[in-house]
């Protein structure tokens, strides 16, 4: 299933095509292209170039790992996610290495990285969904993460699957229009909230 954005203005389709789907089909993606996606969240920009991102991927291929990471979810994630043939822990290191004082850009990093990621699938013709919604603590325990790294996002990939697939009230979700503020409500000169 397609979801394109309906835009003001023209952007590129690998931002546009871009959409968060609950329904994935029942088809794996290659290591090689898996590689690829990592190498995009790889070459994104970070403060002091401290690269503060770091990602913990599970596949449907090796089922323990998979559904060790789909647990970690909350279950009305879980119930759609564990469909996904990928599961990609998101972490962001919170100090800089070169000090260990705090690094107050690591999340925002870690996110520009995960967008680098997700333009590439998109590109692609693969389909990811972010998720907040998973236990933080229980991440951290399952995979021994040091206390200053933070687990930030799981993301689910693969390929969109038809929204029929999904129980009828995530597949209403599913097909419902793609909404955004107006740049009138986000982009401002002069003074905060007064419009450009
Ligand atoms: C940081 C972040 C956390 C999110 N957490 C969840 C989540 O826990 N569950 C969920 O179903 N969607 C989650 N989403 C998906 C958003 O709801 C979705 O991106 C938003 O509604 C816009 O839709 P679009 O991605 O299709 O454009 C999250 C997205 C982001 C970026």
């Amino acid at each position: 299933m397609e979801k394109p954005a309906q835009t003001q203005y023209p952007i590129e389709s690998s931002l546009s095509q871009r959409w968060s789907p609950r329904s994935f089909a029942d088809k794996g993606v290659d290591k090689e292209t898996l590689r690829s996606l990592f190498e995009a969240a790889r070459w994104s920009a970070s403060s002091r170039n401290e690269q503060p991102w770091r990602f913990v991927v599970a596949t449907q291929d090796k089922p323990q790992g998979h559904s060790a990471l789909a647990d970690v979810l909350v279950p009305s994630n879980r119930r759609w996610a564990v469909k996904a043939p990928v599961l990609i822990l998101g972490i962001a290191r919170l100090d800089f290495e070169y000090n260990g004082k705090p690094n107050g850009h690591a999340r925002y990093d870690l996110g520009a990285a995960v967008t680098s990621m997700l333009v590439e699938a998109t590109a692609r013709g693969l389909s990811a969904h972010q998720m907040a919604g998973f236990d933080a603590q229980k991440a951290r325990q399952t995979y021994q993460i040091p206390e200053n790294f933070e687990p930030v996002v799981v993301v689910a990939l693969g390929h969109a699957g038809a929204a029929e697939a999904l129980p009828e009230e995530l597949a209403e979700r599913e097909k419902a229009p793609r909404s955004r503020l107006e740049q009138d409500a986000i982009i401002f000169e002069d003074a905060f909230g007064q419009s450009w």
